[in-house]
């Protein structure tokens, strides 16, 4: 039994019912840490399919060894930022409960918490309807966050009692500090607005492609998926983008001498410039190939017209 699922081989659109062809509901775990709440519940919920993601490799090691002695197999981990897999999670609006115990606070990083506005529309994109968000914390930031920026997305239950029974590592440890712990659990509001992709956190240096718009950049209709042979040992396939507001992600993947890598260029507009630059910096290497996909994609932006390169680092 594989319960990992690699960065490098999802398959996207990222779908649950691939992994988990034969359950009904899908629940989707965010930073699992020790994993033990995940085995529990994935264990105790046989009609569930338990996806656990998380971007710590140590967490992620202890989990994977503890399914292994174990028969289970209804759960997988990902390693991975929750909030890039959401980007790409089809089709929207099919997960049952989206479970965060205990997320960092991130204090001074408001963009990176669980309960940022992107993050919540996130999260909103591809919980059912009748769905919950379930978020259990004792930091108060989080908490002012949480109550502010849900209006009009989420309707709000707040609870002194856990709605899980099994308490994780840093439940068990706020409780013996007689911290003040709050139970979130949230559902979905009618929502009619757009819907984000995951902003790029990474270094932008690495690789990257920056336009002028001579006017205001038009819908792309790029001549795409397109599967190219640029030298004898390498192929670059890239595929047709996701679309939401002024953005754009492109699966990109590029097999060459040494390496298979699936990986996304993301294109965004700021004002009168667009960027283009790689997404995920966290486990990609970049590589002649990788440089040589994100060069033909500026080649195809380029003959669109109305646009030129003002720096270029491919
Ligand atoms: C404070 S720990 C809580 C661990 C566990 N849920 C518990 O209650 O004991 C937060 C966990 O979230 C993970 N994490 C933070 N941001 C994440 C993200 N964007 N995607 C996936 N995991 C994340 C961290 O690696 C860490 O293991």
């Amino acid at each position: 039994m594989c319960y990992f699922i690699s960065p490098f081989h999802f398959n996207v659109p990222f779908k649950l019912a691939d992994y988990f062809p034969d359950r009904k509901k899908y629940f989707i775990e965010i930073g699992f840490g020790r994993g033990d709440f995940a085995l529990y519940l994935a264990q105790n919920q046989q009609d569930v399919g338990y996806l656990g993601v998380e971007i710590s490799s140590r967490s992620v090691l202890k989990l994977v060894r503890k399914l292994l002695k174990t028969k289970i197999n209804n759960i997988k981990a990902i390693k991975i930022d929750a909030f890039m897999l959401f980007s790409i999670i089809e089709p929207a609006f099919s997960i049952d409960n989206i479970i965060f115990n205990f997320p960092d606070p991130w204090p001074g990083h408001p963009e990176r918490r669980v309960s940022s506005k992107e993050h919540l529309l996130l999260i909103h994109r591809i919980l059912k309807r009748d769905g919950s968000l379930y978020i259990a914390t004792d930091a108060d930031i989080l908490k002012e966050d949480i109550e502010q920026n849900t209006k009009g997305l989420f309707s709000l239950e707040k609870s002194k009692m856990p709605y899980f029974t099994f308490q994780t590592k840093y439940e068990k440890r706020w409780i013996l500090e007689k911290r003040d712990i709050i139970y979130y659990r949230l559902t979905p509001l009618p929502y009619a607005g757009k819907y984000p992709i995951l902003a790029y956190k990474g270094d932008g240096n690495m690789a990257h492609v920056i336009f002028k718009l001579k006017d205001k950049m038009k819908d792309l209709d790029l001549p795409l998926p397109v599967r190219l042979r640029p030298l004898n040992d390498m192929i670059i396939i890239i595929q047709r983008p996701y679309k939401r507001v002024e953005e754009y992600l492109f699966p990109v993947l590029v097999k060459e001498r040494g390496f298979v890598q699936k990986t996304f260029f993301r294109l965004y507009v700021r004002g009168d410039e667009a960027r283009l630059i790689l997404d995920d910096t966290g486990y990609l290497v970049v590589t002649e190939g990788i440089r040589k996909a994100m060069a033909y994609l500026r080649d195809m932006l380029l003959k669109m017209g109305h646009i030129e390169v003002i720096r270029d680092t491919t």
